[in-house]
């Protein structure tokens, strides 16, 4: 185990923001995490530093020093677990890059992550928000998870039913939040595929394409290209994502919004309640292209905010806070925060 001490957390956030942590390790094993906790104790340590689990830091925005310990998922592997007439179970450990296992099924042709193409992060953190995409979430195919009780020193295992998968949401974000450590996730794989290109953009891009027939890798291509149209890359400008996730609101206050702006975007949820598309509701406030120094709202997707270089986590923050207040005084609907603040 290798702690080390005031380090840069910027190659490890994909928003590209300068932060230290005090403490910084990597664990690759159960044994190795547990050896980074007991370095966390009072006696070795004399105060216990809080502990942040970082998986590929695509979810995540710090606004300043992390004051603890950083500890980095690397626990790798994908095991075949059992197989039964119609399904494959693998269970992947948390540090894997999540395209990754993406690809591993399709090449082994097994159905059902294709939609969840090119999401950036690890197997980990798939769960804690229920990543969703082109009209599949992680729930669809969802097994059960292993997680480490930071406090307890135990593993235990959850089942679909105990993550209270919502829409960007779990119990690991939620009640949950900061007391596990996410260390295999087993998902549920189709052999026979059932192709879900419900959302319209997938099969308008499938026809540009040319396909004629339909095979998950050529969906899983469609939802590439149609992500890397949208989405800024990483790599060449800071983001996480959607900054904020799609509000829903009940269905008499959108039928009054469409009254007074007709051209508003919102999908009917069949509850009572119709889900708003924040990028539309951003756009309308005028953010689109937005750029304050190095931070701003990028100008093909409202909904990802951006850091063009050296954006302090303080700055875009504060951009999140005006987009938030704006949106309230245009149109009374609150938006809420995906990307998780440190
Ligand atoms: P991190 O950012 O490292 O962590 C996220 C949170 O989970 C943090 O609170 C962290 O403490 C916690 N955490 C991470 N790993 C563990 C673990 N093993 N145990 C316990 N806690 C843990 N998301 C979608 O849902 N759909 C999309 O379409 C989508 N598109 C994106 C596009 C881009 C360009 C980017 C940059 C992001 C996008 N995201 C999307 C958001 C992001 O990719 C996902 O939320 C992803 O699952 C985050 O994984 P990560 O490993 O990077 O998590
Ligand atoms: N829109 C605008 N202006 C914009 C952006 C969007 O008017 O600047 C409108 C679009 O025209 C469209 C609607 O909003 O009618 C929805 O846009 P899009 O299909 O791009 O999807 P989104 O709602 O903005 C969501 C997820 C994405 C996910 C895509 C595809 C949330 C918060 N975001 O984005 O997830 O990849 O759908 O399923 O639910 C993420 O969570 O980080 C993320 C990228």
């Amino acid at each position: 185990m290798n702690i080390e001490q005031d380090f840069s957390l910027k190659p490890y956030n994909t928003f590209g923001i300068e932060s230290y942590a005090k403490y910084f390790a990597r664990f690759g094993s159960i044994a190795e995490l547990e050896e980074c906790l007991a370095f966390n104790q009072p006696a070795t340590n004399n105060l216990q530093q809080p502990i942040l689990i970082l998986g590929g830091g695509s979810n995540i925005l710090f606004t300043q020093n992390f004051e603890g310990l950083v500890l980095k998922n690397e626990l790798k592997g994908i095991e075949l677990v059992k197989e039964d007439a119609a399904h494959v179970y693998l269970k992947a450990g948390a540090g894997e890059n999540w395209h990754r296992f993406v690809q591993y099924c399709i090449q082994k042709n097994l159905a059902g992550v294709e939609n969840l193409s090119l999401i950036p992060g690890n197997v980990g953190a798939s769960p804690m928000q229920n990543i969703g995409a082109y009209g599949v979430e992680i729930k669809d195919v969802f097994h059960s998870l292993e997680a480490f009780h930071l406090q307890d020193k135990k593993t235990v295992t959850f089942n679909l039913n105990d993550c209270e998968f919502g829409y960007r949401e779990s119990v690991f974000k939620g009640k949950y939040k900061g007391q596990f450590v996410i260390t295999a996730v087993t998902y549920r794989l189709n052999k026979k595929p059932s192709f879900n290109i419900s959302y319209g953009a997938i099969a308008q891009e499938l026809e540009t394409m040319g396909v004629k027939d339909l095979s998950i890798a050529n969906i899983s291509e469609a939802v590439i290209n149609i992500r890397k149209s949208k989405l800024p890359n990483p790599a060449e400008i800071g983001n996480a994502g959607s900054f904020f996730k799609n509000p829903e609101t009940d269905n008499e206050q959108f039928v009054q919004l469409k009254e007074q702006f007709p051209a508003i975007v919102g999908y009917d949820l069949h509850n009572g309640k119709t889900k708003l598309a924040a990028g539309w509701l951003i756009e309308q406030c005028g953010w689109k292209g937005y750029r304050k120094g190095d931070a701003g709202c990028h100008g093909k997707q409202a909904l990802v905010l951006v850091n063009y270089g050296n954006a302090k986590g303080e700055e875009i923050y504060n951009l999140s806070a005006d987009i938030i207040a704006s949106v309230k005084e245009k149109f009374d609907v609150e938006l809420s925060r995906e990307v998780n603040i440190v």
